[in-house]
């Protein structure tokens, strides 16, 4: 078989162990060739694309981002794309596509796959996000940069007796900011599902200051956003893309502390170092194992179909299924962490 092999979207840390497991498992084990699509749809659509053998995808296991580079593609030129389906996998000669994104690559997938073209997918993101799969490869090493970045401000926080307010990835969703303020110790976490009251953040700082704590750190997703009625705030608009922009939560957080309390408050924005660099070892196997079964899903002819962690399993799941909602922070979990804030 020939399978056109791409990345879509935001980067994020495993998606060359993915492009790596496809290689080894369809080149070696299956005598496949791998064609590897350049830049996500954008060179689906523009027929850009190059061989990808064993000695190509040496050495990429423990590199960050995407050796196929990535791209955003705007709603109009991938709507003309999918009405061209066909034609675009005849021109590059692919008999089946396997797509590796996010929510915006999966429900491109899924039109491409509705228009008839072979597509297996591949779920990446740092934020955690998407529904049918327990979790994405990339969100382990996010947590662990926030974490470790919540661990160095701790130190410089109490030696200035300060309030830190770091600014996490997360548009929709809290995973990021859930996961690394529960193991950075934060006294504040404050998520998209969850509306944050300013006068509580404020009355948690000052009550800490009170009892002789000298500092206090403050972890808020970058979709955030205040109980209305309370701190007056908006994100920005939707851009070309579809994606709502923000309008620096963390900043103005860290503004409204600094003048109800007369205390030292700095914002930190992670931003996209959380995105950057070597996969953590889980993100790795994991990366590994879902390029695996992707192509054994391309030979069981499982179109339409998402390889997906359930447990410690992989399994192959709808695409739909994976993009009907986003995955959100529920209830239970939020009250686990809040029991130690
Ligand atoms: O979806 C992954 C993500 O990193 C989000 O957490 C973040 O809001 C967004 O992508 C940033 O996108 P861009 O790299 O286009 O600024």
């Amino acid at each position: 078989m020939r399978i056109g092999v791409l990345t879509s979207g935001g980067d994020c840390p495993g998606l060359n162990a993915v492009i790596r497991s496809v290689v080894h498992r369809a080149v070696a084990d299956h005598g496949d060739t791998v064609v590897g699509i350049e830049d996500g749809f954008l060179g689906l659509i523009e027929g850009r694309s190059r061989p990808l053998a064993l000695d190509d995808v040496h050495g990429i296991l423990t590199r960050g981002g995407t050796v196929l580079g990535s791209a955003r593609v705007a709603r109009e030129r991938m709507r003309d794309g999918v009405s061209r389906a066909a034609e675009l996998a005849a021109n590059l000669g692919i008999d089946a596509l396997i797509a590796i994104g996010g929510e915006g690559t999966l429900t491109a997938a899924q039109l491409f796959s509705d228009a008839g073209l072979p597509v297996v997918a591949v779920p990446k993101t740092i934020d955690n996000d998407i529904d049918a799969t327990d979790v994405t490869f990339g969100h382990d090493t996010a947590v662990h940069v926030a974490t470790e970045a919540i661990d160095r401000l701790k130190t410089t926080a109490e030696s200035h007796q300060r309030v830190m307010v770091v600014e996490l990835m997360g548009r929709h969703t809290g995973w990021i900011t859930l996961h690394a303020g529960m193991a950075g110790g934060a006294h504040g976490i404050l998520i998209p599902e969850r509306p944050f009251d300013v006068e509580e953040v404020c009355r948690m700082v000052e009550e800490r200051f009170a009892r002789g704590k000298k500092f206090a750190i403050v972890a808020v997703a970058e979709g955030a956003h205040p109980l209305p009625g309370t701190m007056r705030f908006a994100h920005g608009e939707t851009d070309a893309f579809g994606h709502q922009t923000f309008g620096g939560i963390g900043t103005r957080l860290a503004g409204e502390v600094a003048q109800w309390l007369g205390k030292e408050s700095k914002p930190v924005i992670l931003g996209h170092v959380q995105r950057g660099g070597t996969p953590t070892a889980l993100d790795r196997v994991l990366a590994t194992r879902f390029g695996w079964h992707a192509v054994e899903a391309v030979h069981k002819g499982a179109y339409g179909h998402m390889t997906a962690l359930r447990g410690t399993e992989i399994r192959l799941v709808p695409i739909v299924d994976a993009v009907t909602r986003l995955k959100t922070v529920p209830e239970d979990r939020w009250i686990e962490a809040e029991a130690v804030l």
